[in-house]
Protein backbone atom coordinates (compact mmCIF):
# COMPACT_ATOMS: atom_id res chain seq x y z
CA UNK A 1 0.00 0.00 0.00
CA UNK A 2 1.13 3.36 -0.33
CA UNK A 3 0.20 7.17 -0.56
CA UNK A 4 -0.14 9.11 -4.29
CA UNK A 5 1.29 12.27 -4.10
CA UNK A 6 0.76 14.50 -7.09
CA UNK A 7 2.42 18.16 -7.59
CA UNK A 8 1.45 20.57 -9.68
CA UNK A 9 1.15 18.01 -12.55
CA UNK A 10 0.71 19.04 -15.80
CA UNK A 11 -0.10 16.97 -19.08
CA UNK A 12 0.19 18.77 -22.47
CA UNK A 13 -0.97 16.36 -25.62
CA UNK A 14 0.99 17.06 -29.01
CA UNK A 15 -1.27 20.17 -29.69
CA UNK A 16 -0.30 21.84 -27.28
CA UNK A 17 -3.95 21.44 -25.30
CA UNK A 18 -3.62 21.16 -21.43
CA UNK A 19 -5.33 18.14 -21.05
CA UNK A 20 -4.29 17.91 -17.02
CA UNK A 21 -3.43 21.80 -15.63
CA UNK A 22 -1.16 21.94 -12.65
CA UNK A 23 -3.07 19.54 -10.76
CA UNK A 24 -1.80 18.62 -7.33
CA UNK A 25 -3.36 16.36 -4.60
CA UNK A 26 -2.67 13.45 -2.52
CA UNK A 27 -4.23 10.17 -2.31
CA UNK A 28 -3.82 9.25 1.09
CA UNK A 29 -2.34 5.88 2.40
CA UNK A 30 -5.31 3.16 1.93
CA UNK A 31 -7.97 6.13 0.68
CA UNK A 32 -10.56 5.51 -1.78
CA UNK A 33 -10.49 8.77 -3.80
CA UNK A 34 -12.88 9.42 -6.57
CA UNK A 35 -11.76 11.95 -9.81
CA UNK A 36 -14.85 13.13 -11.34
CA UNK A 37 -16.17 15.76 -14.07
CA UNK A 38 -17.41 16.10 -17.45
CA UNK A 39 -16.30 14.63 -20.47
CA UNK A 40 -12.83 15.62 -21.46
CA UNK A 41 -11.99 17.01 -18.37
CA UNK A 42 -9.23 15.27 -17.94
CA UNK A 43 -9.99 12.30 -15.28
CA UNK A 44 -8.32 9.57 -17.51
CA UNK A 45 -5.43 12.14 -18.78
CA UNK A 46 -4.62 11.88 -14.76
CA UNK A 47 -5.14 8.21 -14.25
CA UNK A 48 -2.87 7.39 -16.90
CA UNK A 49 -0.19 9.35 -15.74
CA UNK A 50 -0.20 8.02 -12.33
CA UNK A 51 -0.05 4.21 -13.80
CA UNK A 52 2.53 5.09 -16.32
CA UNK A 53 0.46 4.52 -19.63
CA UNK A 54 1.28 8.85 -19.97
CA UNK A 55 3.83 10.89 -20.00
CA UNK A 56 4.26 13.29 -17.50
CA UNK A 57 4.93 16.99 -18.96
CA UNK A 58 6.05 18.62 -16.29
CA UNK A 59 5.16 18.42 -11.92
CA UNK A 60 6.19 15.50 -9.77
CA UNK A 61 4.73 12.22 -9.41
CA UNK A 62 5.20 10.30 -6.28
CA UNK A 63 3.78 6.57 -5.16
CA UNK A 64 5.01 5.92 -1.45
CA UNK A 65 8.55 8.00 -0.77
CA UNK A 66 9.39 7.05 -4.90
CA UNK A 67 9.42 9.64 -7.76
CA UNK A 68 8.00 8.02 -10.94
CA UNK A 69 7.22 10.20 -13.26
CA UNK A 70 10.35 8.15 -15.59
CA UNK A 71 9.54 4.83 -13.93
CA UNK A 72 8.05 2.53 -16.33
CA UNK A 73 4.62 1.13 -15.27
CA UNK A 74 5.56 -2.35 -14.73
CA UNK A 75 7.91 -1.20 -12.13
CA UNK A 76 4.92 1.04 -10.51
CA UNK A 77 3.12 -2.00 -8.99
CA UNK A 78 -0.10 -0.43 -9.69
CA UNK A 79 -3.64 -2.56 -10.53
CA UNK A 80 -5.45 -0.97 -13.21
CA UNK A 81 -9.03 -2.04 -14.45
CA UNK A 82 -10.49 0.11 -17.46
CA UNK A 83 -14.11 0.42 -18.96
CA UNK A 84 -13.38 -1.98 -21.43
CA UNK A 85 -11.95 -4.49 -19.11
CA UNK A 86 -10.64 -7.11 -22.13
CA UNK A 87 -10.83 -10.28 -20.85
CA UNK A 88 -8.72 -13.30 -22.58
CA UNK A 89 -11.68 -15.16 -24.64
CA UNK A 90 -9.41 -18.39 -24.71
CA UNK A 91 -8.93 -18.43 -21.09
CA UNK A 92 -10.62 -19.98 -18.48
CA UNK A 93 -11.40 -17.47 -15.40
CA UNK A 94 -9.30 -18.86 -13.18
CA UNK A 95 -6.51 -18.15 -16.32
CA UNK A 96 -7.71 -14.55 -16.97
CA UNK A 97 -6.90 -13.94 -13.04
CA UNK A 98 -3.89 -15.68 -12.86
CA UNK A 99 -2.76 -13.77 -16.06
CA UNK A 100 -0.65 -11.31 -14.19
CA UNK A 101 1.05 -13.77 -11.62
CA UNK A 102 2.07 -16.04 -14.99
CA UNK A 103 3.89 -12.66 -16.30
CA UNK A 104 5.59 -12.48 -13.23
CA UNK A 105 6.75 -16.10 -13.39
CA UNK A 106 4.96 -17.08 -9.57
CA UNK A 107 5.25 -20.67 -8.62
CA UNK A 108 2.37 -22.50 -9.76
CA UNK A 109 1.62 -23.40 -5.68
CA UNK A 110 1.28 -19.95 -5.08
CA UNK A 111 -0.71 -19.18 -8.10
CA UNK A 112 -3.14 -21.65 -7.14
CA UNK A 113 -3.42 -20.09 -3.64
CA UNK A 114 -3.71 -16.56 -4.49
CA UNK A 115 -6.26 -17.36 -7.22
CA UNK A 116 -8.51 -19.03 -4.98
CA UNK A 117 -8.14 -16.33 -2.43
CA UNK A 118 -9.10 -13.60 -4.83
CA UNK A 119 -11.99 -15.85 -6.84
CA UNK A 120 -13.14 -17.01 -2.98
CA UNK A 121 -13.72 -12.66 -1.80
CA UNK A 122 -15.20 -12.24 -5.61
CA UNK A 123 -17.41 -15.30 -5.09
CA UNK A 124 -16.06 -16.40 -8.64
CA UNK A 125 -14.94 -19.93 -7.26
CA UNK A 126 -17.98 -21.90 -8.43
CA UNK A 127 -16.87 -20.09 -12.32
CA UNK A 128 -13.36 -20.84 -12.34
CA UNK A 129 -13.52 -23.46 -15.10
CA UNK A 130 -15.69 -21.16 -17.60
CA UNK A 131 -14.79 -19.21 -20.28
CA UNK A 132 -15.51 -15.54 -20.08
CA UNK A 133 -17.91 -15.64 -23.17
CA UNK A 134 -20.10 -18.04 -20.71
CA UNK A 135 -20.65 -15.47 -17.66
CA UNK A 136 -23.18 -12.30 -17.61
CA UNK A 137 -21.94 -9.17 -17.42
CA UNK A 138 -21.43 -8.66 -13.71
CA UNK A 139 -19.20 -12.05 -13.14
CA UNK A 140 -17.04 -10.67 -16.12
CA UNK A 141 -16.63 -7.57 -14.43
CA UNK A 142 -15.80 -9.33 -11.19
CA UNK A 143 -13.26 -11.51 -13.54
CA UNK A 144 -11.48 -7.98 -14.04
CA UNK A 145 -11.25 -6.79 -10.59
CA UNK A 146 -9.90 -10.26 -10.23
CA UNK A 147 -7.67 -10.22 -12.30
CA UNK A 148 -6.34 -6.44 -10.73
CA UNK A 149 -6.18 -7.46 -6.99
CA UNK A 150 -5.06 -10.89 -7.46
CA UNK A 151 -1.30 -9.10 -7.67
CA UNK A 152 -0.98 -7.31 -4.74
CA UNK A 153 -0.45 -4.00 -5.70
CA UNK A 154 0.17 -1.06 -4.06
CA UNK A 155 -2.39 0.70 -5.26
CA UNK A 156 -6.02 -0.04 -7.56
CA UNK A 157 -6.95 2.49 -10.52
CA UNK A 158 -10.59 2.15 -12.11
CA UNK A 159 -11.21 3.93 -15.23
CA UNK A 160 -15.08 4.36 -15.23
CA UNK A 161 -15.05 0.27 -14.56
CA UNK A 162 -18.96 -0.19 -14.72
CA UNK A 163 -20.37 2.32 -17.29
CA UNK A 164 -20.43 -1.10 -19.49
CA UNK A 165 -23.55 -2.53 -17.25
CA UNK A 166 -26.82 -1.72 -16.99
CA UNK A 167 -28.13 0.47 -14.04
CA UNK A 168 -29.63 -2.46 -11.42
CA UNK A 169 -26.03 -4.40 -11.69
CA UNK A 170 -24.11 -1.28 -11.82
CA UNK A 171 -25.72 -0.39 -8.77
CA UNK A 172 -24.91 -3.98 -7.04
CA UNK A 173 -21.19 -3.93 -8.50
CA UNK A 174 -21.06 -0.69 -6.41
CA UNK A 175 -21.85 -1.81 -2.85
CA UNK A 176 -19.14 -4.36 -3.87
CA UNK A 177 -16.40 -2.17 -4.74
CA UNK A 178 -16.93 -0.13 -1.87
CA UNK A 179 -16.92 -3.30 0.45
CA UNK A 180 -13.53 -4.60 -1.40
CA UNK A 181 -12.08 -1.43 -1.46
CA UNK A 182 -12.97 -1.08 2.33
CA UNK A 183 -12.02 -4.78 3.57
CA UNK A 184 -8.81 -4.48 1.09
CA UNK A 185 -7.40 -1.36 2.55
CA UNK A 186 -5.50 -0.42 -0.71
CA UNK A 187 -5.27 3.09 -1.63
CA UNK A 188 -7.65 3.83 -4.46
CA UNK A 189 -8.41 5.79 -7.11
CA UNK A 190 -11.47 5.51 -8.96
CA UNK A 191 -12.40 7.79 -12.44
CA UNK A 192 -16.35 8.22 -13.00
CA UNK A 193 -18.47 10.18 -13.85
CA UNK A 194 -21.58 9.30 -12.81
CA UNK A 195 -23.25 11.24 -9.54
CA UNK A 196 -23.79 8.24 -7.26
CA UNK A 197 -20.55 6.68 -7.80
CA UNK A 198 -19.41 9.87 -6.94
CA UNK A 199 -21.10 10.22 -3.89
CA UNK A 200 -21.17 6.97 -2.35
CA UNK A 201 -17.96 5.43 -3.27
CA UNK A 202 -15.02 7.69 -1.91
CA UNK A 203 -13.50 8.69 0.89
CA UNK A 204 -12.97 12.01 -0.54
CA UNK A 205 -14.18 13.08 -4.41
CA UNK A 206 -11.90 15.21 -6.32
CA UNK A 207 -13.74 17.48 -9.30
CA UNK A 208 -11.99 17.92 -12.04
CA UNK A 209 -12.85 21.50 -14.84
CA UNK A 210 -10.82 21.44 -18.03
CA UNK A 211 -7.99 20.07 -16.92
CA UNK A 212 -7.76 21.89 -13.52
CA UNK A 213 -9.17 20.72 -9.84
CA UNK A 214 -12.35 22.69 -8.42
CA UNK A 215 -11.98 21.22 -4.78
CA UNK A 216 -11.67 18.07 -2.90
CA UNK A 217 -13.41 17.22 -0.07
CA UNK A 218 -15.66 14.59 1.23
CA UNK A 219 -18.89 14.76 -0.46
CA UNK A 220 -20.92 16.01 2.14
CA UNK A 221 -18.72 18.80 2.10
CA UNK A 222 -18.64 19.52 -2.11
CA UNK A 223 -22.76 18.92 -1.49
CA UNK A 224 -23.18 21.50 1.42
CA UNK A 225 -20.02 23.65 1.04
CA UNK A 226 -19.37 23.73 -2.59
CA UNK A 227 -16.78 26.36 -3.35
CA UNK A 228 -17.81 27.57 -6.60
CA UNK A 229 -20.47 27.76 -8.72
CA UNK A 230 -19.24 24.54 -11.00
CA UNK A 231 -19.00 21.99 -8.17
CA UNK A 232 -22.27 23.33 -7.06
CA UNK A 233 -23.88 22.66 -9.90
CA UNK A 234 -21.92 19.42 -10.93
CA UNK A 235 -22.75 17.72 -7.92
CA UNK A 236 -26.46 16.45 -6.94
CA UNK A 237 -29.49 15.79 -9.36
CA UNK A 238 -31.62 17.62 -10.06
CA UNK A 239 -28.48 20.25 -10.24
CA UNK A 240 -28.53 23.44 -8.08
CA UNK A 241 -30.78 26.69 -9.25
CA UNK A 242 -29.09 29.59 -9.46
CA UNK A 243 -31.11 32.63 -9.77
CA UNK A 244 -29.91 35.82 -10.71
CA UNK A 245 -30.42 38.60 -8.02
CA UNK A 246 -30.13 42.16 -7.16
CA UNK A 247 -28.97 43.40 -3.87
CA UNK A 248 -30.88 45.53 -1.84
CA UNK A 249 -30.45 46.13 1.84
CA UNK A 250 -30.59 42.76 3.11
CA UNK A 251 -32.74 40.70 0.78
CA UNK A 252 -31.81 39.61 -2.28
CA UNK A 253 -34.74 40.36 -5.51
CA UNK A 254 -34.87 37.22 -7.45
CA UNK A 255 -37.00 37.12 -10.33
CA UNK A 256 -39.14 34.54 -8.65
CA UNK A 257 -39.41 36.72 -5.48
CA UNK A 258 -37.25 38.07 -2.49
CA UNK A 259 -35.73 36.28 -0.06
CA UNK A 260 -33.95 37.77 3.19
CA UNK A 261 -30.50 36.51 4.08
CA UNK A 262 -29.02 36.60 7.76
CA UNK A 263 -26.43 38.68 8.20
CA UNK A 264 -23.46 36.42 7.70
CA UNK A 265 -24.46 36.04 4.12
CA UNK A 266 -25.55 40.03 3.75
CA UNK A 267 -22.12 40.67 4.99
CA UNK A 268 -20.64 38.09 2.50
CA UNK A 269 -22.21 40.11 -0.46
CA UNK A 270 -20.17 42.64 0.26
CA UNK A 271 -20.67 45.99 -2.20
CA UNK A 272 -21.83 43.16 -5.22
CA UNK A 273 -25.32 44.63 -6.92
CA UNK A 274 -25.57 41.79 -8.74
CA UNK A 275 -25.26 38.16 -7.36
CA UNK A 276 -26.50 34.28 -8.22
CA UNK A 277 -28.15 32.37 -5.32
CA UNK A 278 -28.02 28.93 -5.35
CA UNK A 279 -31.08 27.03 -3.90
CA UNK A 280 -31.18 23.00 -4.06
CA UNK A 281 -34.49 21.68 -5.14
CA UNK A 282 -34.82 20.36 -1.99
CA UNK A 283 -34.44 23.51 -0.08
CA UNK A 284 -38.18 24.02 -1.51
CA UNK A 285 -41.09 23.01 0.01
CA UNK A 286 -44.85 23.54 -0.88
CA UNK A 287 -45.67 26.31 1.62
CA UNK A 288 -49.08 24.87 2.37
CA UNK A 289 -47.22 21.84 3.82
CA UNK A 290 -44.84 23.69 5.72
CA UNK A 291 -45.69 24.11 9.79
CA UNK A 292 -46.32 27.97 10.59
CA UNK A 293 -42.67 28.19 12.72
CA UNK A 294 -40.76 26.54 10.13
CA UNK A 295 -42.68 28.85 7.72
CA UNK A 296 -41.20 32.00 9.61
CA UNK A 297 -37.68 30.57 9.20
CA UNK A 298 -37.51 30.67 5.81
CA UNK A 299 -39.65 33.03 3.06
CA UNK A 300 -42.82 32.20 0.52
CA UNK A 301 -42.19 32.97 -3.03
CA UNK A 302 -45.33 33.08 -5.40
CA UNK A 303 -44.28 31.10 -9.02
CA UNK A 304 -46.00 29.98 -11.85
CA UNK A 305 -45.54 25.91 -12.18
CA UNK A 306 -45.29 25.18 -15.62
CA UNK A 307 -44.62 21.13 -15.27
CA UNK A 308 -44.80 18.57 -12.54
CA UNK A 309 -43.36 14.94 -12.09
CA UNK A 310 -44.77 12.95 -9.65
CA UNK A 311 -41.86 10.21 -8.35
CA UNK A 312 -44.22 8.48 -5.90
CA UNK A 313 -41.31 9.98 -3.19
CA UNK A 314 -40.86 12.95 -4.27
CA UNK A 315 -42.66 15.80 -6.85
CA UNK A 316 -40.41 17.91 -9.72
CA UNK A 317 -41.93 21.37 -10.62
CA UNK A 318 -40.37 23.64 -12.82
CA UNK A 319 -40.44 27.28 -12.90
CA UNK A 320 -39.73 29.31 -14.85
CA UNK A 321 -39.01 32.32 -14.80
CA UNK A 322 -36.83 35.66 -17.12
CA UNK A 323 -33.43 36.07 -16.87
CA UNK A 324 -31.86 39.22 -18.31
CA UNK A 325 -29.78 38.33 -21.37
CA UNK A 326 -26.42 38.28 -20.10
CA UNK A 327 -27.16 36.28 -17.10
CA UNK A 328 -29.06 33.71 -19.24
CA UNK A 329 -26.60 33.34 -21.50
CA UNK A 330 -23.79 32.73 -18.53
CA UNK A 331 -26.32 30.17 -16.82
CA UNK A 332 -26.63 28.18 -20.64
CA UNK A 333 -22.76 28.02 -20.72
CA UNK A 334 -22.84 26.75 -17.01
CA UNK A 335 -24.90 24.28 -17.94
CA UNK A 336 -23.46 23.03 -21.26
CA UNK A 337 -20.24 22.57 -19.35
CA UNK A 338 -21.98 20.45 -16.60
CA UNK A 339 -22.74 18.26 -19.61
CA UNK A 340 -26.56 19.15 -19.00
CA UNK A 341 -28.69 20.93 -22.01
CA UNK A 342 -30.87 23.31 -20.04
CA UNK A 343 -32.70 25.42 -22.81
CA UNK A 344 -34.69 27.42 -20.82
CA UNK A 345 -33.99 29.71 -17.12
CA UNK A 346 -36.31 27.55 -14.86
CA UNK A 347 -35.99 26.53 -11.35
CA UNK A 348 -36.61 22.87 -10.18
CA UNK A 349 -38.22 22.33 -7.23
CA UNK A 350 -38.38 18.89 -5.09
CA UNK A 351 -41.39 19.23 -3.46
CA UNK A 352 -42.86 16.67 -0.50
CA UNK A 353 -45.02 13.96 -3.07
CA UNK A 354 -48.31 14.70 -0.81
CA UNK A 355 -48.21 18.23 -2.71
CA UNK A 356 -51.52 19.06 -4.76
CA UNK A 357 -49.46 21.63 -6.51
CA UNK A 358 -50.28 20.87 -10.35
CA UNK A 359 -49.23 22.54 -13.78
CA UNK A 360 -50.67 26.08 -14.37
CA UNK A 361 -50.72 27.05 -10.67
CA UNK A 362 -49.66 30.15 -8.98
CA UNK A 363 -47.86 28.18 -6.36
CA UNK A 364 -46.58 29.52 -3.12
CA UNK A 365 -43.18 28.32 -2.37
CA UNK A 366 -41.44 28.00 0.85
CA UNK A 367 -37.61 28.67 0.62
CA UNK A 368 -35.10 27.19 3.74
CA UNK A 369 -33.17 30.43 3.52
CA UNK A 370 -30.82 28.71 6.08
CA UNK A 371 -29.72 26.69 2.91
CA UNK A 372 -28.62 29.40 0.16
CA UNK A 373 -25.64 29.79 -1.00
CA UNK A 374 -24.64 33.33 -2.86
CA UNK A 375 -22.17 33.32 -5.93
CA UNK A 376 -20.67 36.05 -7.18
CA UNK A 377 -21.53 35.83 -10.63
CA UNK A 378 -17.91 37.41 -12.52
CA UNK A 379 -15.85 35.00 -10.76
CA UNK A 380 -17.91 32.18 -9.77
CA UNK A 381 -16.91 31.94 -6.00
CA UNK A 382 -19.56 30.76 -3.50
CA UNK A 383 -19.20 33.78 -1.06
CA UNK A 384 -20.98 31.98 1.59
CA UNK A 385 -19.06 28.99 2.30
CA UNK A 386 -18.77 28.73 5.66
CA UNK A 387 -15.06 27.55 6.87
CA UNK A 388 -16.51 26.97 10.36
CA UNK A 389 -19.08 24.11 9.30
CA UNK A 390 -16.18 23.09 6.30
CA UNK A 391 -13.70 22.30 9.52
CA UNK A 392 -16.88 20.37 11.31
CA UNK A 393 -16.95 18.40 8.53
CA UNK A 394 -13.83 17.46 7.57
CA UNK A 395 -13.20 16.33 11.22
CA UNK A 396 -16.36 14.35 11.26
CA UNK A 397 -15.82 12.75 7.72
CA UNK A 398 -12.45 11.80 9.05
CA UNK A 399 -13.48 10.10 12.53
CA UNK A 400 -16.13 7.89 9.70
CA UNK A 401 -13.65 6.03 7.58
CA UNK A 402 -11.14 5.56 11.06
CA UNK A 403 -14.51 4.43 12.63
CA UNK A 404 -15.35 2.25 9.49
CA UNK A 405 -11.71 0.96 9.17
CA UNK A 406 -11.63 -0.61 12.60
CA UNK A 407 -14.28 -2.04 12.41
CA UNK A 408 -13.53 -3.74 8.96
CA UNK A 409 -10.32 -4.91 10.76
CA UNK A 410 -12.55 -6.80 13.43
CA UNK A 411 -14.74 -8.23 10.92
CA UNK A 412 -12.18 -9.77 8.80
CA UNK A 413 -11.34 -13.17 10.27
CA UNK A 414 -8.88 -14.43 7.07
CA UNK A 415 -6.15 -12.03 6.13
CA UNK A 416 -7.02 -10.70 2.81
CA UNK A 417 -5.11 -11.41 -0.26
CA UNK A 418 -3.31 -7.39 -0.09
CA UNK A 419 -2.18 -7.58 3.23
CA UNK A 420 -0.49 -11.41 2.35
CA UNK A 421 3.23 -10.82 1.35
N1 LIG B 1 -3.88 11.22 -27.25
C1 LIG B 1 -4.39 12.45 -27.18
N2 LIG B 1 -3.98 13.46 -28.00
C2 LIG B 1 -4.47 14.70 -27.92
N3 LIG B 1 -5.43 15.07 -27.04
C3 LIG B 1 -5.90 14.15 -26.21
C4 LIG B 1 -5.43 12.78 -26.22
N4 LIG B 1 -6.09 12.08 -25.28
C5 LIG B 1 -6.94 12.95 -24.70
N5 LIG B 1 -6.84 14.19 -25.25
C6 LIG B 1 -7.58 15.39 -24.84
O1 LIG B 1 -7.34 15.65 -23.49
C7 LIG B 1 -8.53 16.06 -22.83
C8 LIG B 1 -8.80 15.16 -21.65
O2 LIG B 1 -9.12 13.87 -22.10
P1 LIG B 1 -9.45 12.67 -21.10
O3 LIG B 1 -9.60 11.44 -21.91
O4 LIG B 1 -8.46 12.66 -20.00
O5 LIG B 1 -10.87 13.15 -20.54
P2 LIG B 1 -11.87 12.38 -19.55
O6 LIG B 1 -12.13 13.34 -18.43
O7 LIG B 1 -11.37 11.03 -19.22
O8 LIG B 1 -13.20 12.32 -20.43
P3 LIG B 1 -14.31 11.13 -20.55
O9 LIG B 1 -15.24 11.32 -19.39
O10 LIG B 1 -14.98 11.46 -21.83
O11 LIG B 1 -13.61 9.82 -20.55
C9 LIG B 1 -9.63 16.03 -23.88
O12 LIG B 1 -9.85 17.35 -24.32
C10 LIG B 1 -9.08 15.17 -24.96
O13 LIG B 1 -9.54 15.57 -26.21
MG1 LIG C 1 -12.04 9.09 -19.63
Amino acid sequence: MAAITMSHIVKRYGDGYPAVNDVSLDVRDGEFMILVGPSGCGKSTLLRMIVGLEDITSGEMRIGDRRVNTVAPRQRNLSMVFQNYALYPHLTVFENIAFPLRLAKVPGDEVDRRVRDTADLLELTEHLDRKPANLSGGQRQRVAMGRAIVREADAFLFDEPLSNLDAKLRGQMRTEISRLQRRLGVTTVYVTHDQTEAMTLGDRVAVLRKGELQQVASPRELYEQPRNLFVAGFIGAPSMNFLPASVEGSELRTPLGSLPVDDRRRDAVGDRRVVLVGVRPESFEDASLVSPDKRARGAVLRARVDVTEWLGNELYAYVPYEAPEDVAARLRDLSRELDGDQLRTQAVVALDPSSRIHPGQDAELWVDTARLHVFDPSTGLNLTRDEEAVAALAEQADAARDAQRAAQRTDTQEVPPAEQS
